[in-house]
């Protein structure tokens, strides 16, 4: 099977012909039907964090069960599902206490050393998987807990995206960040991940949403998915000033989703008093994000968010309904759909800040 491959950090994607091998107990083999491509992985092709190569990257993926392994139960051939990266043991102290985003426990969910690796190159070599899921591939071999089962009338090319993109972004207002209703909200960042929380936002009844972007029809998307105010970051001198001067003295919740050590402080910045800024983006793990010390004082909180602080196998089937019921705009985000061999194409178009979501089809 075909898949993209990270070979070397930094890197582009090398599209590659795959042994994939026969699901194992707990496995599910998926014959991809759609995927999304998250900033993330761009991350690592540039070597911002470091990764086993080499790699098939791609990590928000969407299919349909093509065979179980030994011990599956929850899912069978021919149904559609979503995966997810969060994938739980549902035996660890973080999965027990309600938090499977957050479980340590990835050993039992993974093939152990001495089996052989799920994905190989013809002459033997192992291959790893993006996330333990490798989505940018005709073919996932995944644990049966990295996968949800979803209506089959959803569209799997629009699923994938609640596999990471919507459920991190909408998850982040709705679960992590709890944005009550009346809420004044400011996203920096209207890639796939800002509009999701934007639109997080939106539907937990946030009063005013300001987006903050540098890229005019991010902008005009982060309108159609529920922003009440936009700022281009290019057009004022001082972001954090602008955001204070429409809100009259600073938001309640700030979202950084982007990544940057210089919008996650803004994040934190532009909060009013009591406030709490909510970091989804990925910030190099060399640098410092930093605070005046004063500011916790008057209470205000920075927090980070791991993948929207979801419980997706009940999380994504909800907002399945919230898109086929017309509340949860994912036509809209999808800027272009192509074929895996133009994945790097995809990610060039991202490095410019030109498009919202790419998506490959199978
Ligand atoms: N926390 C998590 O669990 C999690 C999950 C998925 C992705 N992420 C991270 O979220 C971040 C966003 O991902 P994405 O796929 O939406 O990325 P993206 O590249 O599609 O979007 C980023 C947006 O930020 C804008 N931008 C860049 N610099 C800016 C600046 N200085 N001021 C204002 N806007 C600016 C760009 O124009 C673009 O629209 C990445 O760091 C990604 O790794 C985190
Ligand atoms: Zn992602
Ligand atoms: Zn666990």
């Amino acid at each position: 099977m075909k898949a993209a491959v990270l070979c070397e950090q930094p890197g582009d994607l090398v599209i590659e012909e795959l042994v994939i091998d026969k699901p194992g107990p707990q496995e599910v083999l998926i014959q991809t039907v759609g995927a999304g491509l998250c900033h993330s992985d761009l991350h690592f092709m540039e070597g911002l964090f470091r990764t086993k190569l080499p790699s098939v990257m791609g990590h928000e993926s969407a299919g349909i069960v093509e065979a179980v392994g030994a011990d599956v139960s929850y899912v069978k051939p021919g149904d559609p599902v979503v995966a997810c990266l969060s994938i739980f043991c549902g035996q660890c102290r973080q999965c027990l206490s309600g938090n499977p985003h957050r479980c340590t426990n990835g050993r039992a969910t993974s093939r152990s050393r001495d089996d052989s690796s799920r994905l190989q190159r013809e002459d033997g070599t192992p291959v790893d998987q993006m996330a333990r899921l490798g989505g940018f591939a005709e073919e996932m071999l995944v644990h049966q807990n990295g996968v949800v089962k979803v209506t089959p009338d959803m569209p799997l090319e629009k699923a994938c995206l609640i596999g990471c993109g919507v459920t991190t972004g909408f998850g982040a207002a709705v679960r992590t960040a709890a944005v009550p209703v009346g809420a004044t909200v400011c996203v920096i960042g209207c890639g796939g991940i800002g509009l999701s929380a934007i639109q997080g936002a939106r539907v937990a009844g946030a009063g005013r949403i300001i987006a903050v972007d540098m890229n005019i029809e991010s902008l005009e998307t982060a309108r159609v998915m529920g922003a009440t105010d936009t700022i281009n970051a290019n057009d004022v001198e001082n972001v954090v000033e602008a955001v204070k001067e429409l809100t009259g003295g600073g938001v309640e919740y700030s979202f950084e989703a982007i990544g940057l050590k210089k919008t996650a402080e803004q994040a934190f910045e532009m909060l009013e008093i009591g406030g709490t800024a909510t970091v989804i983006g990925m910030v190099p793990s060399s640098t410092k994000v930093e605070i005046r010390g004063i500011d916790l004082l008057s209470e205000k909180k920075l927090q980070g968010s791991m993948m929207g602080s979801n419980q997706f196998r009940t999380d994504i089937p909800q907002m399945i309904d919230l898109y086929l019921n017309g509340r949860l705009l994912l036509d809209e985000m999808v800027s272009a759909t192509i074929s895996l061999d133009q994945v790097n194409e995809g990610y060039n178009w991202m490095r410019e800040g030109t498009v919202a979501r790419t998506v490959i089809t199978f």
